[in-house]
Formats: structure tokens, sequence, C-alpha cells
């Protein structure tokens, strides 16, 4: 946590992140996923404990150690992961979705294992779309005050894009990476920018998530005070 001095200014407050990335199956032995680490989310959990929160952690298929004084409960799909964010959000001050949750599932899932039929061509595999956790968090607002974050990766126009998709999440402060050269999948350094539905915007340097986590805290901190 680099040479910060350690504030409380969370005690008091529960917490909800959720980390990792949603697997959505198509049969007993495969599924749809993401490349997600969770590395973000946990680093997130783990500033937030410091920092005096209870902490529930909402892990998707993540394969890190649970951070020392959180609640870690594990999930798997995206309909999982909506089940659990809205009972962990029901008495939370605050809820980070830095998840990478499926956008989509197989519409069918298969009970038996698919097998290859000789003299035929796969079945096409249908896909319906996964419930929006974010937007419904936005919306639902569980908690007076609460506050909701998300995450989102772009290209291209990144600021105009995570601008309009703050607004269409509903949610309070969207932390956009900007997804270029030095991103890397599972890595352990972000750079981002955290744009508000105040219209604030609060660039983050190139550096640990552990300093992401720095300040998405303190914007939430700073807004719940
Ligand atoms: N998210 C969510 N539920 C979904 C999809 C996304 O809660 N079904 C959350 C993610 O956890 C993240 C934020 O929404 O905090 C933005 O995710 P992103 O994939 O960028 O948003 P989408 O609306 O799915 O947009 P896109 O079509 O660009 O993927
Ligand atoms: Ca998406």
């Amino acid at each position: 946590r680099g040479d910060r001095a350690t504030v409380a200014d969370l005690a008091g407050r529960h917490v909800v992140v959720s980390a990792g990335g949603t697997r959505e199956p198509l049969d007993p032995v495969r599924f749809l996923g993401n490349r997600s680490s969770g590395k973000q989310g946990y680093a997130l959990a783990a500033v937030a404990a410091a920092r005096g929160a209870r902490v529930t952690l909402l892990a998707a298929n993540t394969e890190l150690p649970d951070p020392a004084g959180v609640d870690v409960v594990r999930v798997s799909t995206a309909v999982e992961l909506r089940e659990a964010a809205l009972k962990a959000a029901a008495d939370a001050d605050a809820v980070v979705m830095a998840a990478a949750v499926a956008d989509f599932r197989p519409a069918q899932y298969a009970t038996g294992k698919i097998k290859k039929v000789e003299g035929h061509e796969p079945a096409p595999v249908a896909l319906v779309r996964n419930p929006d956790i974010l937007a419904e968090l936005s919306e639902r607002r569980a908690a007076p005050g609460q506050l909701v974050v998300g995450f989102a990766a772009e290209t291209d126009d990144v600021l105009a894009n995570g601008r309009a998709k703050l607004a269409r999440k509903g949610c309070d402060l969207l932390v956009v990476n900007e997804v270029g050269e030095r991103k890397v999948f599972g890595g352990d350094t972000n750079e981002a920018v955290v744009l508000g539905a105040d219209g604030s915007d609060t660039p983050v340097p190139y550096g640990p998530k552990e300093a992401l986590a720095e300040v998405v805290w303190d914007l939430v901190a700073v807004r719940l005070a």
C-alpha cells in the first residue's frame, strides 16, 4: 500500500465488492467464461478492510487467497452473483462491481455431456442475456444513501464511452480502464479514470491495483461522509 498512512475512514461501514469473472455452463464439463483474474476486486476488498470497513467479497471463480478479515462468498454464474449481490447489498453503504459479468449465457443447459455425432455438424449455441446486476443495484439502492460503483474497460473514445455507460447504468462512480499496451489481463497494475455522476473525473496513473483501490475508496468515503 505504498507509504500511505492507514486511516480508518471506512470504520463502521459495510462494503460489498465483486471480483473475478462469471462462468456460464453449457453442460457439466463446459462453460462460457472470461479471463478476469479477480486481482482488482481482491485489492479493493483488502484496502477497504485495512481502512476499517466490514467487507463482503463476492468471488466469482477466483484462485486467490482470501484477504485477511474479509467475508468471502463464492459464486460462479451471473445469476448466482446477482442473488449474492442483492442479499449482501441489503445493509451495505457501498457496492463495487469489479467482477466481469458474462453478458450472455447458454439458453439451454445440457444435463449430460454434449457428444459429437458422426456425420453431423454441431448445433449452434443459442445465448440469452444475463441480468444487468450493476443497473439493478443502482436502481434499487437497498440502503439509504448507498453508493454504487462500476468498472468498465473501454477502447476508442474511452471517456465518451465511459460517460455514456455511467449514465446508462445509473451508478455513482464508474472506473474506466483505458485498454492499451500496458493493460494485461491477470496483471498487477492498472491505469484508469474514475468518472462521477456529479460530473467529476479523477485520473489514476498507471500503477498497482492497490493504488487504484485507494482512490476508489477515497471517492467513496468523501461521498459517504
Ligand atoms: N455488469 C453487471 N451485470 C452485467 C454486465 C455488467 O453488473 N450483466 C457490471 C460489471 O460488473 C461492471 C459494469 O457493469 O461493473 C460494466 O460492465 P461492462 O461489461 O463494461 O458493461 P456492459 O453494459 O455489459 O457493456 P458492454 O456491452 O460494453 O459489455
Ligand atoms: Ca459486458
